[in-house]
């Protein structure tokens, strides 16, 4: 792997997961926030994680004073100039990813690498906004991105061999099993994930199941870590409904991509899931209340 100067943009539920195994595999990270406040939360989450660690005894305690000494916080894009890789995990939006990916077209080195970790949008679309499609790709990873052993690193019809080649070395460096996957709505996971996980609001909606209900016979009948409901406040409500609301604009006719109403009165109550305490479930920290 040659990359060894990391961007990560975001520092939320994503951004700081990402920094933090970028910066264990022994990159120097700056990672750009446009919320200070976010910036320090998501700083102190990783030094949490990294305690976590050490604690249970899978990295020593210099080993992880090492990987956050890697890790810098800035606010000004410029800082990114010279990163050989710049990994964007900001708002499911694609008109605000594009605005970025614009900026660090004009800003970055010619050599730099661009990797979106959208859940959802045409990472094709990112990389024609910064003028250098051929050095655009997904890199679309799992939450907890500390835990989960996943990486879908997402081709498109412009990405070169060797931007490839890099991202998917990037993403075993950070310990992951990178997946090849095409530039399709949701790729290979969230095509998958994202329905059942509106179904299921669906059948709540319905009065036919509740949350708990639900939960228990997706994690009990079917061995899942975690039910629907559970797993929507941990990824993040306003997240899902992004998603939704971006592939029904792209594909009006998908009755699979509809937004459920419910998903979008939680939203719109602020009740977003762990991140503000409260979705289908209440949360204190990382834990169901
Ligand atoms: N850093 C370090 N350690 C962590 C951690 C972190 N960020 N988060 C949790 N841990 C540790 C905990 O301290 C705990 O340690 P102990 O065993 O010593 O107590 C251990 O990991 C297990 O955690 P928990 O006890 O909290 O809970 P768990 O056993 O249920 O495991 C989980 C947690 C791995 C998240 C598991 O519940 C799981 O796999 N859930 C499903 C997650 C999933 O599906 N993710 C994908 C979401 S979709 C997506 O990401 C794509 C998208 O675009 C939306
Ligand atoms: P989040 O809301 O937790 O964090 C996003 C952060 O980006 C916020 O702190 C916000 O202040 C910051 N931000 C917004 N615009 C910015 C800009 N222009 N410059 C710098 N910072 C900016 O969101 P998240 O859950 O971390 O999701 C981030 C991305 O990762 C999204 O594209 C999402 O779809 C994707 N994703 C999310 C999950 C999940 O489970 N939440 C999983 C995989 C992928």
């Amino acid at each position: 792997m040659t990359v060894q100067k990391v961007g990560v943009v975001g520092c939320g539920l994503m951004g700081h997961g990402i920094a933090q195994v970028a910066a264990q595999a022994g990159c120097q990270v700056t990672v750009l926030e446009a919320d200070a406040g976010a910036l320090e939360k998501g700083l102190g989450r990783i030094n949490k994680s990294l305690g976590k660690l050490v604690q249970k005894e899978k990295i020593s305690q210099a080993d992880a004073d090492k990987a956050f000494g890697h890790i810098t916080g800035t606010g000004e894009v410029k800082d990114l100039a010279d990163c050989d890789l710049v990994v964007e995990a900001i708002v499911e939006n694609l008109d605000v990813k594009n605005a970025l990916f614009k900026d660090l077209g004009a800003l970055c080195k010619a050599e730099t690498i661009f990797a979106s970790n959208t859940s959802s949008f045409p990472v094709s679309e990112m990389g024609a906004a910064s003028g250098r499609p051929e050095r655009m790709v997904g890199l679309h990873f799992f939450n907890p991105v500390q835990l989960m052993k996943l990486v879908e690193v997402v081709r498109t019809p412009a990405t070169s061999d060797e931007v490839f080649a890099e991202a998917k070395a990037f993403g075993e460096a950070c310990g992951k099993v990178p997946v090849a996957a095409s530039d399709t709505p949701g790729f290979v996971v969230n095509r998958l994930l994202v329905p059942y996980l509106a179904e299921a609001i669906r059948m709540v909606e319905r009065g036919d199941s509740t949350p708990a209900d639900v939960d228990a016979g997706m994690t009990l009948g079917c061995g899942y870590p975690m039910g629907p409901f559970t797993l929507l406040d941990y990824v993040g409500l306003d997240t899902t409904m992004f998603i939704l609301e971006g592939w029904v604009e792209k594909y009006p006719n998908e009755s699979l991509f509809e937004v459920p109403a419910l998903l979008r009165q939680k939203v719109q109550e602020g009740k977003l899931g762990r991140k503000t305490g409260e979705g289908f479930f209440k949360w204190e920290g990382d834990k169901r209340a």
